[in-house]
């Protein structure tokens, strides 16, 4: 399996802190069947930015360690960009914020409570220019609690959505979990990822939420959102999906949690 959302790099944003957590993930991870983890520290344009440099430097202190344990893992470059008003030329002007660099996908993320003005029309402008964004978790957004048919349209024009392993499980709560399943029943899921923070609260595994998502959509299906299509992501590839079966009408509570900025 492959997981492109894990904050697995130490002392860079609320994720391990040391490399010994950082490692003792690696181990989590390896013995849940994953083989490759994209390193998505947290960006926040203007506030909270790692550098390529520090990125890599990481990646490559961590992957010594791997190798020493002889743990089958990679670990691959990446970013969680915060969604900005910034956001886009960020994007465009520094590659390394890419998933694995590849200057096509990127992991995106909103503010919890809210989705940002315009959030529609700057994702589109980033598809028109090449870009495919990937968005972090919306089944965890209370704008898509109320509005899950706001995905569809958005997913239509070819934006990916990731939601997050522990809220297929449960462990986040019932009402996530309900949008979760209710998301992957209408093909608005592309990817399940981990969005692992630590060793211990936020650990990085997939198996029990794949075989949870398998009941709902079969187990092709499921095990494709761990396999073939991130690795189409981290690849760079392009990656044909079937559509939304939800209608995109947006229903008269549309404006409420949008955030004006
Ligand atoms: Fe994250």
């Amino acid at each position: 399996m492959i997981d492109i959302h894990c904050h697995i790099l130490p002392g860079t944003d609320d994720g391990p802190e040391t490399i010994e957590e950082s490692l003792e993930m690696c181990r989590i991870a390896a013995l849940d069947g994953i083989k490759v983890i994209v390193a998505t520290p947290h960006f926040r344009p203007g506030i909270s930015e790692s550098s390529q440099e520090k990125v890599s430097d990481l990646i490559a202190i961590l992957m010594d360690k791997v190798k020493q344990e002889c743990i089958d893992l990679q670990i691959l470059p990446g970013s969680e960009v915060t969604f900005t008003a910034e956001m886009p030329d960020y994007i465009r002007n520094n590659e390394y914020l890419t998933i694995n660099g590849n200057g096509r996908y990127f992991l995106t993320e909103f503010y919890p409570s809210a989705v940002p003005l315009h959030w529609e029309t700057v994702l589109l402008s980033m598809l028109h220019s090449g870009y495919v964004p990937v968005l972090a978790h919306p089944e965890r957004n209370s704008f898509f609690m109320n509005n899950p048919e706001g995905l569809s349209a958005i997913v239509r024009s070819g934006v990916l959505v990731q939601i997050t392993a522990m809220s297929v499980t449960g462990e986040l709560g019932e009402e996530i979990q309900r949008l979760s399943i209710f998301l992957l029943k209408h093909n608005l899921v592309h990817v399940i990822a981990t969005d692992a923070h630590s060793s211990v609260h936020r650990v990085p595994m997939l198996a029990e939420a794949v075989s949870i998502a398998a009941d709902v959509i079969g187990k092709e299906h499921a095990s494709a959102l761990v396999t073939s299509v991130p690795a189409a992501i981290t690849g760079g590839k392009t990656v044909i999906f079937p559509p939304p079966q939800l209608s995109d009408q947006k229903k008269k509570r549309w404006p409420q949690n949008i955030l004006m900025q």
